[in-house]
């Protein structure tokens, strides 16, 4: 009771700092507030859901905790015990760590009987892999034999030059899909910009550990065309792209695209590489940047129910579409990183009303968890227009009051909310955002906790959540227990600073990677602040939302 008056005491107080001195850069490191109580429920929740993968699922990819076993749905090779090892080393977690040390070298890389999505693998293991290594050679030094951290990197290397046939194609863009025994393309025809453009920061990470330089050159190679998009169809807004890219001849061939799946992590790891290293990817900045002000001009929209509300749409060539997803959530968090990295307070503050967004969908439902898709009533163009329908009749009520309404009610597990709001946090040190993860963990620790651990649900809008789809992700241990984790423990190399020292920067699956050579993040690049007015567009829309919702069941397809 105390201690909750004085964090909203200190909210308050913390608020006023910001707004006074906090909002105009350089940007200074704000006072923290960790708080090891709530830090250590996290921990609880790891602790039972590694027990039950462990005991159920282990070596196998990920736990059914309903049912209690499990479901080889990456390959086979143990990802949520490669998904969990940064986690459990960032908890300082002895036991399982040495459990997931013992297990690493014993994974047979070269073979699997399902296919293989050279992103997934990449973001999930890869990611994982070198992830641990950073963490175990950088601030946890001196914690584990010195053989069994070779091992991680060796079998990081394994793993890639199993994939590195993907890049072989005609343009150097990947195939996404293997086979194995031996590799191989499966001989897809396109692949899309999150699973071309969400390699680079892994790859490169990995030359970089370990001196040969073609890991970096494949994935920078397939870059280029995301970088510099032909045709320009391919290009609708400024630095926002369309979607696939036709394999053979590095062309695009649509011009439909958003934050969301498909194309999310794309923008994201733009931003992340000249954090990594600003000599070499100043240019996928610049990308950033103009991706960042067509965003804020073109894509900007408030619901007429909440104006208050500010959530980015998704496009068809320059037609909008009023709908956005728990996975696009976490372009708060990057705006803010954005803003934080080049000392641009629009960002900062644009990503901030994001994130107040991104609050709505969970504070609006039953179980105080986000859906999974949503749309909304655009309030600034005619409502009688063909693309910007009103809501179905049985969910205006919700509406009025919300500011949305739910297409896809699911939640299976997913990070992008609660890392937004750990972003908000770091850099404003407004409590505020401790309070909302609080918020969401407890109700996803209330309405997911089931049998031997925590499980995806059906209806965010129903009590209890509308059943479980008995699925425990692997992104479960990486993402959503780490961020919630970091929001309340004390100050550490791995955490997100506002102040230009990150020594790590977070891969899309919330793997930690060291900042190249040890190098501050970038420096100081002045900008006037871009208006916020919107442009025009055009003819109406059909198709995006039933292609959003085939990617999200899809799973592999986007964010991690
Ligand atoms: C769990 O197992 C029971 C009994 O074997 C089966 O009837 C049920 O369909 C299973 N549940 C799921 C979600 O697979
Ligand atoms: C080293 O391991 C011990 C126990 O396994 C753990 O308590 C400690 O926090 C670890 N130290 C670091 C720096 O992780
Ligand atoms: C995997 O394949 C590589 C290259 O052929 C080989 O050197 C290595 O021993 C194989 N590893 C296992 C576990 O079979
Ligand atoms: C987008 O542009 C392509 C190519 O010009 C066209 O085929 C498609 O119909 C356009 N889509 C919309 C919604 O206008
Ligand atoms: C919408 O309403 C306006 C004004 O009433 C009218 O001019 C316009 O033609 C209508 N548009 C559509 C698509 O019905
Ligand atoms: C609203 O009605 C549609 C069509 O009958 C139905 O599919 C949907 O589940 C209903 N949604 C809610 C929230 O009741
Ligand atoms: C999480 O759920 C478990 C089981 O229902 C409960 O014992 C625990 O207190 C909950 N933790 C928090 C922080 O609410
Ligand atoms: C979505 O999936 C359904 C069923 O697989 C398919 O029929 C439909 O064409 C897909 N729609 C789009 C836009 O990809």
């Amino acid at each position: 009771m105390r201690l909750s008056i004085i964090i909203i005491a200190l909210a308050g107080l913390t608020l006023v700092h910001y707004a006074d001195s906090q909002d105009l850069p350089p940007y200074r490191k704000p006072k923290h507030y960790p708080n090891r109580h709530r830090a250590n429920a996290v921990k609880s929740a790891f602790q039972v859901s590694w027990d039950g993968y462990y005991q159920y699922a282990f070596p196998h990819d990920s736990l059914r905790p309903v049912n209690n076993t499990y479901e080889d749905d990456r390959n086979g090779w143990g990802a949520s015990a490669v998904d969990a090892f940064s986690t459990a080393l960032i908890m300082g977690n002895g036991k399982v760590v040495s459990q997931i040390l013992e297990y690493i070298p014993t994974i047979n890389f070269n073979q699997t009987d399902t296919q293989v999505s050279l992103f997934e693998t990449t973001i999930r293991y890869l990611g994982g892999l070198l992830s641990a290594y950073d963490l175990i050679t950088g601030p946890l030094h001196g914690n584990s034999s010195s053989v069994k951290v070779s091992a991680i990197l060796k079998q990081a290397k394994r793993l890639a030059d199993n994939l590195k046939v993907a890049f072989y194609t005609p343009s150097g863009i990947p195939d996404n899909q293997l086979n194995f025994n031996p590799p191989r393309r499966v001989g897809s025809s396109t692949n899309g910009i999150a699973t071309i453009g969400t390699l680079v920061l892994e790859w490169t990470r990995l030359s970089d550990l370990t001196g040969d330089p073609e890991y970096a050159l494949l994935a920078q190679r397939a870059e280029e065309y995301l970088l510099q998009p032909r045709p320009a169809l391919g290009e609708p807004f400024p630095g926002l792209l369309g979607t696939n890219v036709d394999i053979d001849t590095g062309l695009f061939v649509d011009g439909s695209g958003g934050w969301g799946a498909g194309d999310d992590s794309f923008y994201e790891y733009l931003i992340k590489m000249y954090l990594y290293d600003p000599t070499r990817f100043k240019r996928y900045s610049e990308r950033w940047v103009k991706a960042a002000d067509s965003s804020i001009r073109y894509l900007v929209s408030h619901p007429t129910s909440r104006p208050d509300l500010t959530f980015l749409a998704m496009w068809e060539n320059r037609t909008l579409n009023f709908v956005s997803q728990h996975l696009a959530c976490f372009s708060a968090g990057n705006f803010i990183l954005g803003g934080l990295t080049l000392d641009e307070p629009s960002y900062v503050r644009f990503g901030l009303d994001l994130v107040d967004g991104c609050y709505a969908t969970y504070s609006s439902t039953l179980t105080g968890i986000g859906p999974e898709i949503f749309r909304w009533q655009d309030d600034s163009l005619p409502l009688n227009a063909s693309y910007n329908k009103p809501p179905p009749a049985n969910q205006t009520g919700f509406y009025e009051t919300a500011g949305f309404w739910i297409t896809n009610a699911g939640y299976v597990l997913r990070p992008e909310v609660i890392e937004s709001y750990y972003y908000a946090y770091r850099a404003t040190g407004n409590p505020l955002y401790q309070e909302w993860a609080w918020e969401a963990f407890t109700a996803i620790n209330a309405t997911c906790r089931i049998g031997s651990g925590y499980s995806s649900i059906k209806n965010v809008n129903k009590v209890n959540g509308g059943g479980f789809a008995d699925f425990q992700e692997s992104f479960w241990f990486a993402e959503v227990l780490k961020y919630s984790y970091l929001i309340f423990a004390e100050d550490a190399a791995w955490q997100v600073q506002a102040d230009h020292s990150n020594e790590f920067v977070f891969n899309t699956e919330a793997h930690p990677i060291r900042i190249y050579g040890g190098r501050k993040g970038g420096r100081g690049r002045k900008r006037g602040g871009g208006g916020w007015e919107r442009g025009g567009w055009g003819e109406s829309f059909k198709g995006r939302e039933q292609r959003a919702e085939n990617w999200t069941r899809r799973r592999g397809w986007g964010r991690g």
